[in-house]
């Protein structure tokens, strides 16, 4: 019951099931009254019609009982009384019974004797009622008439039925309810379902809309507005005027970053060329020169780092696009293999790189495609203590072209895998940024857009204490991948 959907179905028919047990019952008491009236004025016409008999064959026959003891009425008399359904007794007037019908005859011996009882007080009014009968049988309605036209002996008649005597009685009506009200609720449950799930669809698209919206680069996005100008229009106009406000506040925030490096990058060059220029200075003291030396080390790093975070907000923003051209890969792996054999020497770090012996084209802008492998290369070897070794290859897979770099070295742990290519992201923070292994912690960051930039993946496998594993995947140029020759 966790969806809106499941809620309003579950509520639906909770409220439809009181609906339909309120007027169930109200429908039943209705019933009830209405068949004892039914019941009740055709006890009456039966009574009537009896006593009618009795008197018209009393002037007939001047006498309606037989002459026998206990007295009886005379069969010619009884004779039209066993049409009669119901149960009819004919009483004298000391409350003894003179006839009873066949109906009567039929019922045990404690239902009749409280039949008999009916006969009341001596002589006998008329009266209706209800008569209830022992052993849990169904309560009877009667109606009493006194007969005082059909000698000194005929006192009265009694016409009795039970409840269950009428035409669709209120039993029949529970009866059907109770078989049909289970359907109504299992078809309208199932309808509301529908419903809900109508009502809902709107909500869901929406949804959908918004989950489309991942990151600050889709944030141009917007939802579309129902043209129904209900509560979800408003949402849609409110989500929308959210995302205007966020995309907004994202474009500043990466407009700073690309303005604030792009303004220190020519501070930078002054400041770089003045200390080169110093350092070659003839007659500079050598304590000086050292100073400068340290001062031109950091200066480099912060010079990397400035473009590092100007490649990114350039890329953020979408201006940062790439002067594709087809390349032979492999000169580019041999190129990059080169200056990571000299960097790998002066780490103890022994080098392979492995290319494919034929042309491996690939739609790339070289500059960038370097920038991807010398990152990988520079953090395999800053990764690998003295002694390990660090492979590159150049591989014409079947999903692609793979490049791979794989090192030896410290591995990066489980939980950490999922952060690697996070900005500012470095395993180890409390290393300084110029202690063994300098760096800021956006090399992966780069490397990943311009991965993705080139329509590729990069994914990497790594255990901690064995090594690491990158895997570059382009799409081959020509192929069904983006970037074709323009
Ligand atoms: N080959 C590797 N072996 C082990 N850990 C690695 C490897 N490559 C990356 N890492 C881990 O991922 C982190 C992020 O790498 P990234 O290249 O983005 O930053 P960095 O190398 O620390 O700094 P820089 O911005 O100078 O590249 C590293 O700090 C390191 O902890
Ligand atoms: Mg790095």
């Amino acid at each position: 019951m966790n969806t809106i959907r499941g809620r309003l179905t579950f509520w639906y028919t909770v409220a439809l099931t009181a609906t339909v047990l309120v007027f169930g019952t109200a429908l039943y008491l209705e019933r009830r009254q209405s068949s004892v009236r039914e019941l009740d004025q055709r006890l009456a016409l039966e009574a009537d019609f009896a006593r009618r008999w009795l008197h018209e064959s009393f002037n007939v026959l001047s006498t309606v009982l037989r002459p026998t003891d206990p007295q009886e009425l005379q069969p010619g008399v009884a004779a039209n009384f066993e049409g009669v359904r119901d149960l009819l007794l004919v009483f004298d007037r000391r409350g003894r019974t003179l006839y009873i019908n066949d109906p009567v005859r039929q019922l045990n011996f404690a239902a009749i004797e409280v039949l008999v009882s009916l006969a009341g007080a001596v002589p006998s009014p008329s009266a209706t009622g209800t008569a209830l009968l022992p052993g849990g049988e169904e309560p009877m309605r009667y109606a009493r008439l006194p007969v005082d036209g059909a000698g000194q002996e005929v006192g009265a008649v009694v016409v009795a039925a039970p409840l269950s005597a009428v035409a669709f009685g209120p039993a029949d009506l529970l009866r059907s309810m109770v078989l049909v009200v289970p359907l109504i609720l299992i078809a309208s449950g199932v309808l509301g379902w529908f419903l809900a799930g109508r009502a809902m669809r709107p909500v869901e698209r929406l949804m959908d809309e918004v989950q489309e919206v991942t990151d600050g680069r889709s944030l141009h996005r917007r939802v579309a507005v129902p043209t129904s100008g209900d509560e979800l229009a408003r949402l849609a106009v409110t989500l929308n005027a959210m995302f205007s406000r966020l995309e907004q506040s994202f474009s500043q925030l990466r407009r700073f970053t690309a303005d604030a490096s792009h303004e220190l990058k020519t501070p930078l060059t002054v400041l770089r060329a003045g200390i080169e220029r110093s350092l070659v200075h003839p007659g500079t003291p050598s304590e000086v020169l050292e100073a400068l030396d340290t001062t031109l080390e950091q200066l480099n790093q912060l010079n990397e780092l400035v473009d590092s975070l100007l490649t990114l907000a350039r890329a953020d923003e979408g201006r940062a696009p790439l002067a594709l051209e087809t390349q032979d890969l492999r000169a580019l792996v041999v190129d990059v293999g080169e200056t990571a054999g000299m960097l790998a020497e002066q780490h103890g770090l022994t080098t392979q790189v492995s290319v494919p012996d034929h042309p491996v084209e690939v739609q790339v802008d070289p500059h960038r495609m370097h920038q991807l492998l010398l990152n990988l290369v520079t953090n395999a070897v800053k990764y690998t203590p003295a002694g390990g070794s660090v492979a590159i290859a150049l591989e014409d897979a079947e999903e692609g072209v793979r490049l791979v770099v794989r090192d030896t070295g410290i591995g990066i742990a489980s939980v950490d895998l999922p952060h690697i290519f996070d900005r500012f992201w470095r395993a180890d923070p409390a290393r300084s940024r110029t202690g063994d292994r300098p760096g800021v912690g956006l090399g992966l960051a780069i490397t990943k857009w311009i991965a993705e930039a080139h329509g590729g993946t990069i994914t990497v496998q790594s255990r901690p204490g064995r090594g690491s594993t990158f895997v570059v995947v382009l799409p081959r140029a020509g192929g069904s991948g983006s970037g074709d020759a323009g």
